[in-house]
């Protein structure tokens, strides 16, 4: 099984321009980019700013749409026409600036304890005691 595979990915912005606002041209902000990772691995994508490895990242999650290619995870074909298979439980994107996801205002324990808010039914206890072991880890 193959974790993840990205097989000819491109990523096109369009210029919209003119008094009538049509599409005049496009950022080829990824164009064919394929790159296989295996379970276990660590891939890093390195590249100069404006390489498209961000855009890169965010047409994995589904948060930009695809011009062309296909991204599987597990061997499963993500997008498929039409919908988009959800796999918001198993892959999460880090953020360039992490800091900016630790609410200041908020108690560590809320932060920690939201992601596991948003996919596991857990009770106030059972939810604290779960924080504390990962801030022991
Ligand atoms: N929503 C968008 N609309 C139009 N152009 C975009 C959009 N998002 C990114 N781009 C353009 O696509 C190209 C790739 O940007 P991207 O952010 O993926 O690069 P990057 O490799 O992550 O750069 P950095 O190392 O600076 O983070 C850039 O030219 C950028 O301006
Ligand atoms: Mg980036």
């Amino acid at each position: 099984m193959t974790l993840l595979k990205v097989d000819n990915l491109k990523v096109h912005f369009p210029i919209r321009g003119g008094i009538l606002n049509r599409v005049v041209d496009s950022i080829k902000a990824v164009d064919d980019v394929s790159f296989e990772i295996q379970p276990g691995e660590t891939y890093g994508l390195v590249g100069e700013s404006g390489s498209g490895k961000t855009t890169t990242g965010k047409a994995v999650m589904g948060l930009n749409n695809i011009t062309d290619g296909k991204i599987y995870f597990q061997d499963e074909l993500l997008n498929k026409s039409g919908k988009r298979v959800n796999i918001r439980k198993d892959i999460q994107m880090i953020f360039q600036d992490p800091y900016s996801s630790l609410n200041p205002r908020k108690r560590v324990l809320d932060i920690i304890a939201e992601p596991l808010r948003n996919y596991e039914k857990l009770s106030k206890q059972e939810e604290k005691k779960k924080v504390q072991e990962l801030l022991e880890k």
